[in-house]
């Protein structure tokens, strides 16, 4: 379902990317600090953000689109339709706080299962905030336990520091790329997202659908 790009375009193939997990795991985070070094002022999503990366993995030029839900309740029955043609998810929690991995378990998986209409998407789960370790109220065993029970990959990473930021979409890039499905299948309908021209120091754009 990966789309292959058209002639002159600048990349081989564009995949959907997206990001779930209880409110203040540190997805924007995440996201920020994969497409963009400089620190940003982070304000809980509404809905849904999207941002455009692009990066070379495995000899291919891909672009990301990633995805950026609201973790918040009260956006939650926005999200169902957000699953759609994903190619890959990241389900964020807080190395700090358990019961953010207990809802991915409970509650966000539940969700994937129910809502993801691509039979082969690559999931994985994140420990965010790796940067606080010395509050950890998550164990990497457990976390890597539960991830085998979820069929995902498993990493850890600190948005704030960077570290094994750019790491975790490579690993998942790769995965996807592994996948026959995912990589080859013509994707069915056109992209919907028009790429925005860059502007110097636009805020980004949340849309609420
Ligand atoms: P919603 O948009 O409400 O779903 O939240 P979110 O998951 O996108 O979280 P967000 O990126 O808004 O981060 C929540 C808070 O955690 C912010 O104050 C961030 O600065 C902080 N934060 C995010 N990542 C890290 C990290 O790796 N380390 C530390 N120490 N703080 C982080």
């Amino acid at each position: 379902m990966g789309s292959s790009s058209g002639q002159g375009s600048n990349y081989d193939l564009s995949f959907k990317i997206l990001l779930i997990g209880d409110s203040g795991v540190g997805k924007s985070s995440l996201i920020l600090s994969f497409i963009s070094a400089s620190p940003e002022t982070i304000a809980p999503t509404i809905g849904v953000d999207i941002k455009i990366k692009h990066l070379t993995v495995g000899g291919k030029r891909l672009k990301l689109t990633i995805w950026d839900t609201a973790g918040q309740e009260r956006f939650r029955t926005l999200t169902s339709s957000f699953y759609r043609d994903a190619h890959g998810i990241m389900l964020v929690y807080d190395v700090t706080r358990r019961e953010t991995l207990t809802n991915l378990s409970d509650l966000w998986a539940k969700e994937v299962e129910l809502y993801s209409t691509t039979q082969d998407c690559v999931k994985m789960l994140v420990g965010n905030k790796l940067d606080r370790d010395s509050e950890r109220a998550v164990t990497k065993e457990e976390a890597v336990a539960l991830a085998g029970e979820l069929g995902c990959l498993f990493n850890e990473c600190s948005a704030k520091t960077r570290e094994n930021v750019e790491k975790c979409f490579e690993q998942l890039a790769l995965k996807i790329l592994e996948v026959p499905s995912l990589k080859d299948k013509p994707k069915a309908e056109p992209d919907l997202i028009v790429e925005p021209k860059p502007k110097p120091n636009a805020p980004s754009q949340g849309c609420c659908c």
